[in-house]
């Protein structure tokens, strides 16, 4: 199948995604309210959403692919680039920040040898800084992937890097 939309090749996504995509459409009156989940399927699959998904998914869903960038630089768990396998997200805001955020902070950047935004050689780990992870009674709190660590010091993030498989 090929077909030309907002002057985009439209590609096929890989057959493992299409049935997903079918049943996310079929969820929505307007193709364009798939966005977001559609995003979220390719990163589940891909570990992020490339600037020729992105694409794609624009032609699929016959909106801008300004509008998709937007959309992905918008959410930031939407990522457009690969990242480790461990997301360290380390709450910035007021509570956590008040509670030791920054040494916190910079000590992981110490430890891990990667500045904020940056992924580690060895593609273990990616370091944020992210807004109020909404867990302020047990500040500072770090996010790594899914799960979050709380009341969180640099002693006891040692402890939890050295718990991290490889
Ligand atoms: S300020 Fe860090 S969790 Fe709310």
């Amino acid at each position: 199948m090929s077909d030309r939309t907002n002057g985009l090749a439209m590609e096929p996504f890989p057959a493992r995604l299409e049935d997903r995509i079918e049943t996310i459409l079929g969820r929505y009156p307007r193709t364009g309210s798939a966005l977001v989940p559609i995003l979220q399927l390719i990163q589940e699959d891909a570990g992020f959403v490339s600037v020729r998904a992105q694409e794609q998914v624009a032609a699929r869903l016959r909106i801008p692919a300004a509008f998709v960038a937007g959309v992905v630089s918008f959410y930031t768990m939407i990522r457009d680039r690969k990242i480790g396998k461990y997301h360290l997200q380390v709450c910035g805001t007021l509570s956590c920040c008040l509670r030791g955020s920054e040494p916190l902070l910079d000590h992981l950047k110490d430890r891990l040898g990667i500045r904020e935004g940056e992924t580690s050689r060895d593609g273990k780990y990616t370091l944020s800084t992210v807004e109020c992870l909404g867990s302020c009674g047990t500040a500072p709190v770090v996010q790594i992937n899914d799960e979050y660590y709380e009341d969180m010091s640099p002693e006891k993030i040692e402890g939890v890097l050295e718990g991290l498989k490889d």
